[in-house]
């Protein structure tokens, strides 16, 4: 399937929204935001200047304001990613390949060549019960931090299960039940995730079977029960259901798991099921592109305070919610129509995009996912438990590593104790509890932040914080008790698991 094209838009359709982009002449700031206006009028977002001040704490949307439609970037970049290859024949994958494990709509995504593609009003409608998610100005941490620094935040931690998973989960299980698919299986590393899918299960009559990271199981046990409020069935991975988790805990019977280890008992099940599909919760083209809504709004709630950012920021595991934020700014930058430096930040000792080799690899351990170019540590590398569990993945999406390799943006490590002391700066002034991950991005914003304080620039910085930490107060615990350490990359485990690459030859 190929996404209609923005003309087809419902709102369009209506056609005393369509304005022609020149009739907006009140409002310089959305005028600045290139192949904007017509969408902006459709959203009936009102006059900047009338409508906020950069005093607001929370700029909101209404409802009606909500994007409808997903943006997809592969168009406006001046290349397109190397395209993954099946994991035997080593040629490039073709939708038919892919079939097993995704229904046809999210495979058509995966591979579109539109920009845009309507969202379907069944998911706006859920949708509704969290989004358009609110941006904050900083107000508290600035002052806090005595910088003169304009600190904007995207919160995504008011969904269901506390993050911006539920933003792809609820396309993806609508996509399966419009095909009759009866279940789906995942691999959860945060729980973030698995809650989402099971969520959005519980919504569209699906069963939900997933494997959650033995770490994360282990220390976040009310995530398990979250999932199965929504009746989804949870397993410790590696576990004793799937051949792979058998041969895994053989070999290592202490195993703290890992997200490729989950994504291969997932996938297995997933296959060996003609009514089952699989799930995954990042890395994938289509799972960046739900999350785009994120950045759609954004942009349009930074235009209503006149603003435009010069850096984002935003953590990376697998690069969902940092893509989702950060490319409608990017093609706003190809457009010539603002400027920010776009920054990831990644978990010292998980660092894919910084130390990691830009090859094909396995999106997971077993070897059964297509190969993808990607920055990778070796799909085979076991990240140290580390609290933040949604970034500890072997990889990065291909689409993100690609937009890095051709330098469209640039990244950062930074280790977890700064992260935890910049999440409690923050939940002293802002009063929300980041989750482990987002904790990343509130560590680089407050790094530049403070830097702004020396040199005086009142730099705009813009990040999201992509979920809450109310089920990781055990980390808290662990760094408020002074036993958190810093954990860096095992460079001989890095060594070893790099030469563990497939070889592709010219591909
Ligand atoms: C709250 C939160 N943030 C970030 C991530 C990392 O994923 P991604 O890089 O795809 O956003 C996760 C993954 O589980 C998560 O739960």
């Amino acid at each position: 399937m190929s996404g209609p094209s923005r003309q087809s838009s419902p709102l369009l359709a209506t056609g005393s929204l369509a304005l022609p982009p020149s009739t907006c002449t009140c409002c310089p700031s959305f005028q600045k935001l290139g192949r904007r206006p017509q969408r902006i009028h459709q959203a009936r977002v009102p006059c900047a200047q009338a409508s906020a001040s950069r005093e607001q704490t929370k700029i909101l949307l209404e409802e009606h304001e909500m994007p409808r439609q997903w943006y997809n970037i592969v168009p406006d970049l001046p290349s397109a990613p190397p395209p993954p290859l099946h994991p035997e024949h080593k040629s490039p994958i073709t939708a038919e390949d892919l079939e097993p494990l995704f229904p046809k709509g999210l495979i058509a995504q995966e591979m579109t060549t539109e920009s845009y593609i309507d969202i379907p009003q069944e998911i706006l409608d859920v949708y509704k019960i969290w989004r358009p998610s609110p941006l904050f100005r900083a107000h508290r941490l600035e002052k806090a931090l005595g910088t003169p620094a304009r600190i904007y935040y995207k919160y995504e931690g008011l969904s269901p299960a506390g993050s911006h998973k539920p933003n792809t989960a609820v396309p993806q299980a609508w996509y399966n039940a419009q095909e009759g698919v009866k279940k789906l299986t995942t691999e959860t590393g945060a729980g973030q995730w698995g809650s989402a899918l099971a969520f959005a299960c519980s919504i569209f009559g699906l069963d939900c079977e997933v494997w959650q990271v033995r770490a994360s199981y282990d220390a976040k046990p009310f995530r398990k029960t979250m999932m199965q409020t929504w009746g989804a069935t949870v397993h410790p991975s590696p576990s004793e259901v799937t051949a792979f988790g058998r041969r895994t805990l053989e070999a290592t019977p202490d195993m703290p798991g890992s997200l490729g280890i989950a994504i291969s008992e997932a996938v297995e099940v997933a296959a060996q099921d003609p009514d089952a599909r699989y799930a995954l919760g990042s890395v994938l083209s289509h799972v960046l592109l739900h999350q785009t809504i994120i950045g759609e709004e954004a942009l349009l709630q930074l235009a209503k305070v006149g603003e435009t950012p010069d850096l984002l920021v935003g953590c990376t595991g697998g690069g969902s919610n940092f893509a989702g934020l950060a490319n409608p700014f990017i093609r706003e930058k190809l457009a010539g129509k603002m400027n920010p430096i776009i920054r990831a930040v990644e978990p010292k000792a998980c660092p894919s995009l910084t130390k990691g080799v830009y090859d094909y690899d396995y999106g997971d351990t077993a070897g059964m996912t297509p190969l993808v170019k990607m920055h990778t540590l070796g799909h085979d590398f076991i990240p140290d438990p580390i609290h933040a569990g949604g970034l500890r993945y072997h990889g990065m999406a291909p689409l993100v590593s690609h937009m890095y390799d051709i330098g469209l943006m640039e990244a950062i490590t930074i280790g977890q104790k700064e992260c935890f002391e910049a999440a409690l700066t923050f939940a002293k002034q802002e009063g929300i509890i980041a989750a482990p991950e987002p904790t990343h991005a509130i560590a680089a914003a407050i790094r530049e932040a403070l830097h702004c304080k020396e040199t005086g620039e009142e730099k705009v910085i813009l990040t999201a914080l992509c979920g809450h930490g109310h089920f990781d107060l055990a980390s808290y615990e662990t760094f408020l008790s002074g036993r958190m350490e810093d954990v860096d990359i095992n460079e001989e485990k890095l060594q070893k698991s790099l030469q563990n690459i497939p070889v592709i030859g010219s591909a």
